[in-house]
């Protein structure tokens, strides 16, 4: 490990992740690891600059609750504790803490009673910032060595330093973007009292993804497929800047891809980066595969098992392949923590080609496993990848079969991928792509009477998507002015051949999810 690191202790809080996303963002490397997965000589092996403590679901004053590796409090690294976080500290360095008799859920105010290197020059004694609680207990006694630096109506040690030792503790959430100056809280945590020197950027994950690449596969072949989304391209040219042609990219066109995105999709990789493609057009199988089937997860399964086919078939015509290369992010790798044991509900499967590998017997290259999204996107550019490419919004990999409820034809493709152009092409007219998680159409199966100039119709409804979201796990419905929605009504309605009434959706996630199926 070439850069200062921090090493995230997860207690199973639903933000965690947005620790992690905090500190990197200060150009500081950090993992997370379950509390529970962190034996002491694997976190001395590992060598953090300092430790974070998340928060989580338990109470430290239940029997059995999650605790913190003993070690870390003699190790001579700073520590921060958020909330769970702070709790277990408190507990384990001899305070007390109280079950909750004063919940404070959302938003509150703390007063700053004492200045501390933990806020540096972003609040001073006397300042009243507002932070997002979530918290049922509270500590009530604090452990030797310590000071309260601030508190709130429902936590009288809101926050609580140990400057000697570099040991913090906070109430709230400084990693949510409601608590004012939360970046900054955790900047100075990592940089000024953890010393880390924030030269972790994408420009240096480049060259030592490249030198690791190198290492692993050596003179071997590597086959990678593309779906046309921002993590197998950016793996793809990353991959191909550190062993060139032996790298071999093959795209599947499944025949749900949307309007040029094939086309797109040859153009930048076979000729703009000249990295060998295999361009197979199954669309007829697929389809073919898929008709009379209406139900989702039969047409998702239909479609993973057919697309493992297509591909084996033709890595085997490339021959020699040893490596599999995959865009897996880190989210995906987090281990997470589960206090319930048992099984969740499966919504929908979306391990499209989950058995690939196996099948294939192939080692996996993964080189942007341990990255966020938002830093796929960043070194994307670092590549050379163009804006417009690595912000494309998020597409599921069975495509439009899943925003065609029902049964798929060639013909409700053909006219769902028109509308879904003219709707995404007025919404990077407004300015808007950017702000959206993901936008569009779906093509509903039911045909609705419309009257077009002195004549009726009988055509296809379309429902029009769009939802803001941090990572797709929850969704707000965008909030587009009637009148744009109504200008777009229009275009399709006169553009579109097949669609008469269009429809937007205004469900949120949950109760609803983002995609139709
Ligand atoms: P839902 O519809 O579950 O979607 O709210 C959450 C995110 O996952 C994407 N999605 C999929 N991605 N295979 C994928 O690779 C799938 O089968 C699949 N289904 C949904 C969806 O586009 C959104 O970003």
């Amino acid at each position: 490990m070439h850069h200062d690191h921090i090493l995230i202790l997860d207690f199973g809080s639903q933000v965690t992740q947005l620790i992690a996303r905090r500190v990197r963002e200060q150009g500081v490397y950090c993992e997370i690891w379950p509390f529970n997965d962190a034996a002491e000589d694997r976190i001395k092996n590992y060598n953090p600059k300092a430790i974070i403590l998340s928060g989580g679901p338990c109470s430290v004053t239940d029997e059995d609750s999650p605790r913190a590796p003993e070690c870390i409090f003699e190790m001579s690294v700073p520590i921060l504790g958020i909330c769970y976080g702070q709790q277990t500290m408190v507990t384990q360095l001899g305070g007390k803490v109280e079950g909750g008799h004063h919940r404070e859920f959302g938003r509150a105010e703390i007063n700053v009673t004492k200045n501390c290197s933990l806020f540096g020059t972003t609040w001073t004694e006397g300042s009243t910032p507002t932070v997002w609680m979530s918290h049922g207990d509270r500590v009530t006694n604090i452990p030797e060595g310590f000071e309260i630096v601030a508190t709130s109506k429902g936590a009288p040690c809101a926050i609580i330093a140990n400057e000697d030792k570099k040991f913090y503790g906070i109430q709230f959430h400084p990693e949510v973007m409601h608590t004012q100056n939360g970046s900054d809280i955790i900047r100075n945590f990592v940089i000024d009292i953890a010393g880390c020197a924030g030269d972790w950027t994408m420009g240096t994950y480049r060259e030592e993804a490249i030198e690791k690449i190198r290492a692993q596969v050596g003179d071997e072949k590597v086959i990678c497929g593309l779906s046309g989304g921002v993590d197998s391209s950016v793996a793809a040219v990353l991959i191909h800047e550190a062993i060139g042609d032996q790298l071999t990219c093959i795209y599947v066109d499944t025949g749900m891809m949307r309007k040029g995105e094939s086309d797109q999709v040859v153009n930048l990789f076979r000729d703009h980066y000249n990295i060998p493609l295999i361009h197979e057009d199954a669309s007829d199988l697929f389809l073919g595969k898929l008709t009379g089937v209406d139900d989702p997860e039969q047409k998702r399964k239909i479609i993973g098992n057919t697309f493992i086919d297509v591909f084996d078939d033709c890595a085997s015509r490339i021959g020699g392949a040893q490596w599999l290369a995959q865009g897996t992010l880190y989210p995906d790798v987090i281990e997470s923590v589960s206090f319930t044991g048992g099984p969740s509900v499966t919504i929908k499967s979306h391990h499209n080609v989950g058995g690939l590998p196996e099948k294939m017997n192939l080692k996996i290259l993964e080189p942007l496993r341990e990255l966020f999204k938002d830093e796929v996107r960043l070194l994307g550019k670092e590549l050379g990848l163009h804006d417009d490419f690595v912000s494309r919004h998020p597409f599921p990999g069975p495509g439009l079969a899943v925003r065609c409820p029902g049964e798929i034809t060639r013909e409700k493709l053909d006219i769902l991928r028109e509308a879904d152009a003219v709707y995404l092409d007025a919404i990077r007219e407004e300015g808007l792509y950017n702000e959206i998680w993901q936008a569009f159409a779906v093509l509903l199966p039911v045909r609705t009477v419309g009257v077009m100039g002195d004549g009726r119709t009988y055509d296809y409804a379309c429902a029009l998507r769009a939802v803001t979201s941090t990572d797709g796990m929850t969704a707000d419905f965008y909030p587009f002015e009637m009148d744009f929605l109504s200008r777009v009504a229009t275009r399709i309605i006169n553009e579109v051949r097949g669609i008469n009434r269009v429809t937007y959706d205004i469900t949120s996630k949950p109760p609803g999810t983002i995609e139709w199926e």
